[in-house]
């Protein structure tokens, strides 16, 4: 899945891939595995709390790219993504595709309680009337979200690096357990490429603060070791939930498999839970707070520059996730 510069192509055909300042680091990587530079831009942040965002080099009728995770600070670095991509169209690029890795505020899908607003519609209308062509993403928490937008979507998984990832860790007999009904899709999709079953927990939510409450587990999971799966961790209540109800039913060792590690809370009850590891992806790399010590980062940035380098080919992208 590596890809290395096309000898002979020409400058001009490359793509321009920018850095937002929430994801230098992965857009690096991105670009290290696309055997290019990232684009030369800079973005300032004013003492009265704007910002400023310019390329610095030539985007006319070049292909560019803004990868940028929407998270701390979330709306920040969505204005940020908004400048951005006014900046490129505005410099007569050919085509902008926003790339983030980490769509802040995809919770806010649907209008399930009177007067409150679809937060994550309004971050795609707002994206769309920057002027973005293409968005690539990663683990929407709600593919859904897709739909929000007009142009093209591309929501990636990340599952395919996380099994990879997890397989090290030889588990024994694995049962693939989602935490909540809404992963249960995500946990057929591991369990088939581990050949392992799954089980379900039932969580519910009540409130707004973030706590959850799990309730009944669906599926045998005792003697055999179990990897959780999720999309996101926030607080990290939901893992733990899970880690003990597994335990409480005779499972082996567990180790969780998480796209976006957020870990705005729960440091230590998250260390100090029977959660042996947690895998999560690197669409978010700078936090207030160290993540918890039993986490272990895996990279995604080859899939996100393999679909650069597809979109830029007017290539497929779903038959890289083809089983
Ligand atoms: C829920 O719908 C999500 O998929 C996650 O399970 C949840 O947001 C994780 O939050 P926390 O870590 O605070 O339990």
């Amino acid at each position: 899945m590596r890809l290395g510069r096309r000898r002979n192509e020409p400058d001009e055909e490359r793509p321009l891939v920018f850095a937002g300042s929430a994801s230098p680091a992965l857009t690096a990587a991105i670009c290290g595995d696309l055997g290019i530079e990232p684009a030369r831009g800079e973005t300032m942040h004013f003492s009265e709390g704007t910002l400023f965002v310019r390329a610095l080099e030539n985007v006319r009728g070049r292909n560019a790219y803004v990868v940028q995770s929407t998270s701390y600070p979330t709306n920040d670095n969505l204005v940020e993504l908004l400048f951005w991509i006014d900046a490129l169209k505005r410099a007569s690029a050919a085509s902008v595709t926003a790339v983030v890795p980490y769509f802040g505020y995809g919770k806010g899908d649907r209008k399930d309680e009177p007067r409150v607003s679809i937060r994550a519609r309004v971050c795609a209308d707002a994206i769309e009337a920057a002027g973005v062509d293409r968005v690539v993403t990663m683990d929407l928490h709600a593919p859904q979200i897709q739909g929000f937008f007009r142009v093209p979507v591309d929501d990636l998984y990340a599952m395919p690096y996380l099994v990879e990832a997890v397989r090290r860790e030889g588990l024994e007999s694995p049962v693939v357990v989602a935490p909540d009904a809404g992963s249960a899709k995500r946990a057929r999709r591991f369990a088939r490429r581990l050949d392992a079953p799954i089980a379900i927990a039932d969580k519910e939510r009540a409130e707004h603060d973030e706590r959850a409450e799990l309730l009944e587990l669906v599926g045998d999971v005792e003697g055999r070791d179990a990897l959780i799966v999720d999309d996101i961790v926030f607080t990290g209540g939901t893992l733990i939930d899970a880690a003990r109800i597994l335990r409480e039913r005779g499972a082996g060792r567990i180790v969780a498999a998480v796209t976006h590690g957020v870990f705005s809370g729960g440091r230590d009850r998250l260390d100090a839970c029977a959660i042996e590891t947690i895998y999560c992806a690197d669409t978010i790399e700078a936090r207030p707070d160290p993540p918890p010590a039993k986490v272990r980062t895996v990279t995604v940035a080859p899939l996100f520059a393999e679909a650069i380098r597809r979109i830029d080919r007017r290539e497929s992208i779903s038959t890289l996730f083809e089983e």
